[in-house]
């Protein structure tokens, strides 16, 4: 049996993942990095409340065979550009060095369709920053997931995130061929195939985008 730690655990997908996860029998302890106490409590989840701005005092927390990486803002949580790049790609990168250093083997991490560092778009770029930062960390294996826009039960009202859900079945006719990576995707979806793919040992970096996303549906 394995270890894992999940971060991100009280959003979207993460919370899809960490529920997935408990059901199956991969994992012996799932340690979860939270800033506030989580909802569900059992046996395999050991969590721990901290602060993200101090991860290296979480070090030993860090040895376990898997991190997910679910992390992530909005500019309009964070009201900064700065800020929001302090969750979307400082935490991540600090996290997947942290990681490495205690012999995790692999990192699965959630980045997004475009994302690209020399993008003009701020949220694509933070994103491609993200993936080459965590590229240079040298994972045995590295999962990037780039999921368009998520569908799900969101806790939290997000005007522009319930618009495109709502329109999301009328635009997903349109994005065929190569427009196929921009469909909407459950965040259950990516959060099994997240989980599936870790379960394979090939060693690389992989990246999924739709196609590879909806694969175990
Ligand atoms: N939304 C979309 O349509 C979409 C599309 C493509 C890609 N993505 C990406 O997918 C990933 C997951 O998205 P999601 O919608 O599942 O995320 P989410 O629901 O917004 O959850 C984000 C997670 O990050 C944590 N977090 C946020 N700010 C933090 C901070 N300052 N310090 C510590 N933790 C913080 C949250 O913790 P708290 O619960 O404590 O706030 C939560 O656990 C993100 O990287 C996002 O950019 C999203």
């Amino acid at each position: 049996m394995k270890s894992a730690l999940i971060v991100g655990a009280t959003g979207l997908i993460g919370n899809e993942l960490l529920l997935y996860m408990i059901d199956q029998e991969v994992y012996e302890q799932i340690t979860v990095f939270v800033r506030r106490p989580l909802q569900i409590k059992n046996k395999k989840i050991k969590e721990v409340v901290i602060d993200f701005d101090k991860l290296e005092h979480y070090s030993s927390f860090f040895a376990v065979d898997d991190v997910y990486c679910c992390l992530g803002t909005t500019i309009k949580k964070a009201k900064s550009k700065q800020q929001m790049e302090k969750v979307d790609v400082d935490y991540p990168v600090k996290i997947a060095e942290l990681a490495k250093q205690k012999g995790a083997t692999q990192f699965i991490v959630i980045s997004a369709i475009g994302a690209d560092s020399s993008s003009a778009v701020f949220y694509s770029r933070l994103k491609g920053t993200l993936e080459e930062k965590v590229l240079s960390v040298h994972f045995n294996r590295l999962l990037i997931f780039r999921p368009s826009l998520l569908l799900g039960d969101r806790k939290e009202f997000r005007l522009g995130e319930a618009t495109a859900a709502f329109l999301a079945p009328v635009f997903s006719i349109f994005c065929m061929g190569k427009l196929k990576k921009y469909k909407p995707v459950e965040a259950r979806m990516v959060a099994v195939s997240m989980f599936q793919e870790a379960q394979k040992k090939e060693h690389g970096t992989f990246i999924y985008e739709w196609d590879e996303i909806v694969r175990y549906q």
